[in-house]
């Protein structure tokens, strides 16, 4: 089959190569690819900047991905040939609290992704597609959707009536806005740019904050809000924006530790921290049971993912570079018809 794989450090070590179809495990299913979606970890990884040590060995990346069940090993009783199915990151979180050794059992990284025209799945660690999605629109699910879930569903306890504050239009905060808004939510959204600032007024979103103009968005925050502040904010810059994300919070309100866009290091003002008695959740996306949920739920409340733009399996490369340079939403890339 062919694959693309990751041979070093940088997209010049990305290489399309000929490979063995892998035979599936007991308990595993042999997948035929549909499409996959880009995420910043993804990009990271290619950086090697994400765990460079756990990535340096020779693999097929990208986690997310979406295809047909075409075969399936000797002990699988909940998958048959023919399935729709998309793969799950942490493939031993299935429910519960994670493991410690959860982090190295990931899709794309270190073990074999999807941007190939075959991969394996661990039976435990698939989800059936929604079916009211194509593939390249279930693709956009297992990391960007199930973390923006597990945030504000899962850790938050999201009300409808709360106030919930995005950063940026990547492929997390689109959903985080799709979400929030369906389960009644008020979404404070921030951008560098008007033009998208609309496109996310079109998906939910009540207020538009644009960052580059009003650096000081926390401030705004409390403007909106009457001074009271947001009870959920996804924070997926990094960096300072954490003490805005500290100012622009509720009393007892919600930080989602996500993202690292421009930092993974901060200088906190813990005294601002402890004065908003904030909650400080890390995240690292969710459990797959979390994911059923989820698309139980985006069935009812008829979310479509947002994607960007679909590439053909050929422009991985180019797939890359345009996630690097700012989406809208999600990145796809086609593997098979
Ligand atoms: N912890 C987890 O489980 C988890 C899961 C998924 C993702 N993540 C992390 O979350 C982050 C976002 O991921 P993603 O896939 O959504 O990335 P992405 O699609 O690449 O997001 C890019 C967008 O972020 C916005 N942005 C960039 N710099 C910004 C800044 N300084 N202030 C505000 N917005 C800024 C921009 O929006 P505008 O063009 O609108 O300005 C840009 O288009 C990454 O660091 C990723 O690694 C973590």
């Amino acid at each position: 089959m062919k694959a693309w794989q990751k041979q070093g450090v940088g997209l010049k070590n990305l290489k399309l190569v000929d490979v063995e179809i892998p035979q599936p495990g007991p308990k595993q299913l042999l997948v035929r690819v549909k499409a996959v979606s880009l995420n910043f970890r993804d990009k990271s990884i290619m950086d090697g900047d994400y765990l460079p040590e756990l990535m340096s060995k020779l693999f097929i990346p990208v986690s997310d991905a979406a295809g047909v069940v075409v075969s399936v090993g000797s002990e699988v009783t909940q998958f048959k040939v023919g399935d729709r199915v998309v793969s799950h990151l942490y493939t031993k979180w299935v429910e519960g609290a994670p493991s410690q050794e959860y982090a190295p059992t990931a899709v794309g990284g270190p073990n074999n992704g999807g941007l190939a025209e075959y991969m394996l799945l661990d039976e435990a660690a698939s989800v059936m597609t929604p079916s009211n999605m194509t593939d390249e629109e279930a693709s956009t699910l297992p990391i960007a959707a199930l973390t923006v879930w597990f945030s504000l569903v899962e850790y938050g306890k999201i009300k409808a009536g709360d106030t919930v504050v995005v950063q940026g239009t990547g492929g997390v905060s689109v959903y985080a806005i799709q979400i929030a808004s369906a389960l009644g939510a008020r979404v404070i959204a921030t951008t560098s740019s008007d033009e998208k600032g609309e496109r996310v007024r079109a998906l939910g979103a009540k207020e538009i904050i644009n960052y580059v103009r009003t650096p000081d968005w926390d401030k705004e925050v409390l403007r909106l809000t009457n001074g009271k502040g947001a009870e959920h904010i996804l924070e997926v810059v990094g960096g300072d924006s954490i003490n805005h994300s500290i100012e622009a919070l509720a009393l007892q309100g919600h930080i989602y530790i996500i993202g690292f866009l421009k930092s993974m290091m901060a200088e906190v003002n813990l005294f601002s921290l402890l004065a908003k008695q904030a909650n400080i959740q890390g995240i690292y996306v969710g459990h797959r049971k979390a994911f059923d949920d989820m698309n139980r739920a985006f069935e009812e409340l008829k979310i479509k993912p947002v994607i960007d733009k679909v590439y053909s399996f050929s422009e991985a490369i180019e797939a890359y570079q345009h996630l690097a340079s700012g989406a809208f939403g999600k990145i796809v890339i086609r593997i098979s018809e």
